[in-house]
């Protein structure tokens, strides 16, 4: 039976790696976990008290398609707590984890053959999900020069060259790179996405994530800017499949419509265990002291690697590397590695197809006796790679 273009859609290369590197383990090998982008701790104690109450005394049935009201309601007050903003709890629309709400957001703001700009390096599944739903991609390489990120003048250039855009999409902190879009840039780009009438897009599951200076959201900045977030990365909830939008006034009704026909509600149990893991910040900042422990072992190992270019770490849980001392390809370069050391570790070319041979990206969100082991076998591992 012939497979239609959308279930062509390129793998998501991190969860290919993890594959590997599990059945590694399956085969009693002992793997380091520096592939996937996840925390290795549970839900914080007050989900998961909340989520056993619920067990013993609710229905758990289909919520209505935009969330529980005392969610979106919780959730807006965090917006109020962290950013100082108001935002309607009628504007907040409870996903299934974010990349239910990317399905969500592509759909209502892009028609088939829209063209949206990505910063590369990038987050795969932007590019993977906008592709099988007929978007066209523009793919902008990013740098040191602007952190990163995507620029006002970055995205007029790429619009001029592309004959015009519809959408841009921002990640701040980043995936990869864990680079933070600073006020003033971010600000920028809201003002330029409204006067140039682009949707933009912003992607901020790593907010909480930071080792300085606090991401804003782009709630603050526009009405009009599309936030997804998500309660996998900060409160260490992946598993449990939620997250959450803004939508913009004009969206609303369709980012309604769509969630009833395409997931009817988010998981209930989720739902509900979510209200509590705003009360779980002193936990939650446990994790984040730890990830900035391991963020500096990366760093202090990182030049016994021979790796002295890599992107600026500000947030999320991610080194993303230049590694072309060792490899041009980073594919085999990271198979090697597990093969050698158990030490798991994910190509760039998830990122970035056009640069990303050269480089890896590195997560240090397990515990801290495995990162520093890990980047012993590292450095072991390179040395001998050069020599
Ligand atoms: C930048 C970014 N956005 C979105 C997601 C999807 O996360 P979730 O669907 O668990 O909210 C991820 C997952 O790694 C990510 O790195």
């Amino acid at each position: 039976m012939p497979l239609s273009h959308r279930g062509q859609i390129p793998a998501f290369v991190v969860m290919e790696v993890a594959k590997a590197a599990v059945e590694l383990e399956r085969a009693g090998r002992r793997v380091f976990h520096m592939e996937v982008g996840q925390p290795s701790t549970p839900a914080p104690a007050t989900v998961r008290a909340a989520a056993a109450r619920a067990l013993e005394k609710d229905i758990l049935g289909y919520t209505l398609a935009t969330g529980v009201p005392k969610l979106r309601a919780r959730i807006a007050e965090h917006y109020r707590q962290v950013h100082g903003i108001e935002i309607s709890p009628e504007r907040i629309v409870v996903t299934t984890g974010s990349s239910g709400g990317f399905l969500l957001a592509f759909l209502a703001a892009f028609d088939g053959r829209a063209k949206v700009a990505i910063a590369a390096p990038g987050y795969p599944c932007y590019r993977n999900i906008l592709g099988a739903l007929d978007v066209e991609v523009i793919a902008v390489p990013c740098g040191p020069e602007t952190h990163y990120q995507l620029t006002p003048a970055l995205i007029e250039e790429a619009a001029r060259l592309h004959g015009g855009l519809d959408g841009v999409i921002v990640a701040s902190p980043s995936n990869p790179t864990g680079s933070i879009i600073d006020a003033a840039t971010m600000k920028a780009l809201a003002d330029y996405c409204r006067a140039a009438n682009l949707t933009l897009i912003s992607d901020e599951i790593y907010q909480g994530l930071q080792y300085g200076e606090a991401p804003v959201s782009a709630a603050a900045l526009d009405e009009n800017a599309i936030v997804l977030n998500s309660f996998s990365k900060y409160f260490s909830m992946t598993g449990w499949r939620i997250g959450w939008m803004v939508v913009p006034p004009d969206l609303l009704r369709g980012v309604e419509r769509l969630a009833q026909n395409f997931f009817i509600s988010a998981p209930t149990l989720s739902q509900l265990g979510a209200i509590a893991a705003f009360d779980a910040t002193e936990e939650l900042d446990g994790h984040l002291r730890r990830y900035r422990d391991n963020r500096d072992l990366v760093l202090a190992a990182l030049p016994a690697l021979g790796i002295n270019q890599f992107a600026p770490p500000d947030g999320a849980f991610y080194v993303y590397a230049d590694v072309s001392h060792l490899t041009d390809d980073s594919v085999r370069f990271c198979s090697d590695l597990l093969a050698a050391t158990g030490v798991a570790v994910t190509p760039g070319v998830d990122f970035d197809r056009e640069r990303g041979h050269r480089t890896v990206r590195i997560s240090y969100a397990t515990d801290t006796a495995s990162v520093a082991e890990a980047m012993e076998r590292m450095k072991a591992f390179c040395a001998e790679t050069v020599g």
